[in-house]
């Protein structure tokens, strides 16, 4: 099989297939990429992928290369994984897209066999037939029985790639055509050892839909908790972090995706909400619940920065020390994250910024440049600061105490993320927790035990 595109999704997925025993082609047109990750260096962070990609190589697997013709000829399935980031105009760029589709249409063109295309990039309802479809019956000057077509989302998170690949929970998989249906079904059973994980078969629409309503679904989950956990600031004793393990207990509601903090950030949630929503809007049904979600969280980061200049008391000239830019532990991707807001509405409100993270500092010095001081620890970054802000919960910052902010000017925590036991900090230093009260009153702790 061939995997198009070697990004964030297509390098775990061709690494992982491969280290299946599957004989895989991962292509990319970019020569520099491929060298690097032939080299055993992968451009971006994702645990015990490099030893995937390593282990691969090594067993011959896995081949890198940028020749699409010669890894076409030699593949039945043809997997698309190229990035369909947001255009300028907010619309969704497909431009990658076209350009792939089109080059395999015109290998078609000149190749005999039964080929299987495979949509895995997240494409907005309706492209695969409205423009996939076409591309290749035109590049290809072939009939629609000559090929298959296929819509198969993955639902891979960043930092747990590997692990999501390994233990998938469903697998969706859109075709108007049964063969290509049981050829992918056949495909999955024998990636998974005769054990796949439940396979849901539709058409490409009802498929590209699900792929979409299942991030807006956990983007909105999340903004519904950050608001509860603006509420849960204004009232006397209250505590969100409570409240949302109480509700997660419901097996109706879930406790995934129910953490309160400053918002969700990343490539994905705002990107495929606003697909979605325009998807919607075309059909006359636009999603009022989705927009709110996105409209809240985009205003987040203003609001958590006005509370902070509340908190600090202004913060023209203050130093301000974030701890983690990194959209979410376990990777060094800033794409969209609410660090790169933060620190630009802190900069417009006259801060200095320090910033600290295990390892998406060089990403985010690339987006900010001179305009912020970058920390090589945890003291550096909070000496002499006026106020700490916790953005990202990396595992390394849970065990800090309140000892470790002693160097700072001013002894302000904010708890971005609820990793900290209030019953510590307070009274040792002045700290905040997003969706904790007013005159937090300690009570007894929350508690859960079987009945
Ligand atoms: C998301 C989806 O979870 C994946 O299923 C999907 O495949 C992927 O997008 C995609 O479309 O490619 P990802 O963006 O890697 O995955 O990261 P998430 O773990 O979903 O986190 C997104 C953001 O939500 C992060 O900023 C995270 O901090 C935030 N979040 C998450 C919360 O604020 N609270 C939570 O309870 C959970």
């Amino acid at each position: 099989m061939a995997v198009f595109g070697l990004g964030h999704i297509g390098l775990p997925v061709a690494a992982f297939f491969a280290s299946r025993g599957f004989h895989v082609f991962g292509i990319d047109s970019d020569e520099s990429l491929l060298s690097k990750v032939r080299g055993g260096r992968i451009p971006f962070y994702e645990p015990g992928l490099a030893e995937l990609v390593k282990g691969a190589l090594k067993e011959r697997n896995l081949e890198l290369t940028s020749d699409r013709v010669s890894a076409f000829r030699q593949s039945c399935i043809l997997f698309v994984t190229v990035g369909t980031p947001m255009a300028q105009d907010g619309f969704i760029d497909l431009s990658q897209v076209r350009s792939v589709v089109t080059s395999l249409g015109e290998m078609m063109r000149n190749q005999e066999g039964h080929k299987l295309v495979v949509v895995k990039s997240t494409v907005i309802p309706g492209t695969t037939e409205e423009f996939i479809r076409p591309t290749l019956l035109h590049s290809s000057g072939k009939s629609k029985e000559e090929f298959g077509l296929a819509v198969n989302p993955d639902f891979l998170t960043e930092g747990s790639a590997i692990e999501d690949l390994a233990s998938p929970e469903r697998i969706i998989i859109g075709s108007l055509e049964q063969s290509s249906i049981d050829a992918l079904k056949e495909f999955y059973s024998e990636l998974y050892s005769g054990q796949p994980p439940i396979m849901l078969t539709t058409n490409t629409l009802n498929a590209e839909i699900i792929k979409y309503a299942s991030n807006s679904f956990l983007a909105t989950k999340i903004s519904f908790i950050n608001e509860l956990a603006d509420f849960c600031e204004g009232a006397e004793g209250a505590d969100v972090q409570v409240v949302s393990q109480g509700m997660g207990l419901d097996k109706r509601i879930g406790s995934e995706f129910l953490r309160a903090g400053l918002g969700y950030g990343g490539s994905c949630f705002s990107k495929d909400n606003r697909a979605l929503m325009q998807a919607a809007a075309r059909v006359g049904a636009p999603l009022s619940i989705v927009g709110a979600a996105e409209e809240y969280n985009s205003a987040r980061p203003g609001k958590i920065v006005e509370r902070m200049d509340r908190i600090v008391g202004g913060l023209a000239g203050k130093k301000i020390a974030l701890l983690g830019v990194a959209f979410k532990p376990g990777t060094d991707d800033i794409r969209d994250a609410i660090s790169t807001e933060l620190a630009l509405e802190l900069l417009r409100k006259g801060s200095r910024i320090s910033a600290y993270d295990p390892i998406a500092l060089p990403n985010f010095r690339e987006a900010l440049g001179d305009n912020c001081e970058y920390a090589a620890s945890v003291s550096s970054c909070v000496q002499d600061a006026d106020c700490c802000l916790l953005v990202t919960e990396w595992d390394e910052f849970r065990t800090l105490e309140p000892l470790d902010f002693q160097s700072m000017k001013q002894k302000i925590l904010i708890d971005g993320r609820r990793i900290y036991d209030p019953n510590k900090f307070t009274g040792r230093m002045k700290f905040v927790a997003i969706g904790l009260g007013t005159q937090f009153r300690r009570g007894p702790p929350a508690t859960e035990s079987g009945v």
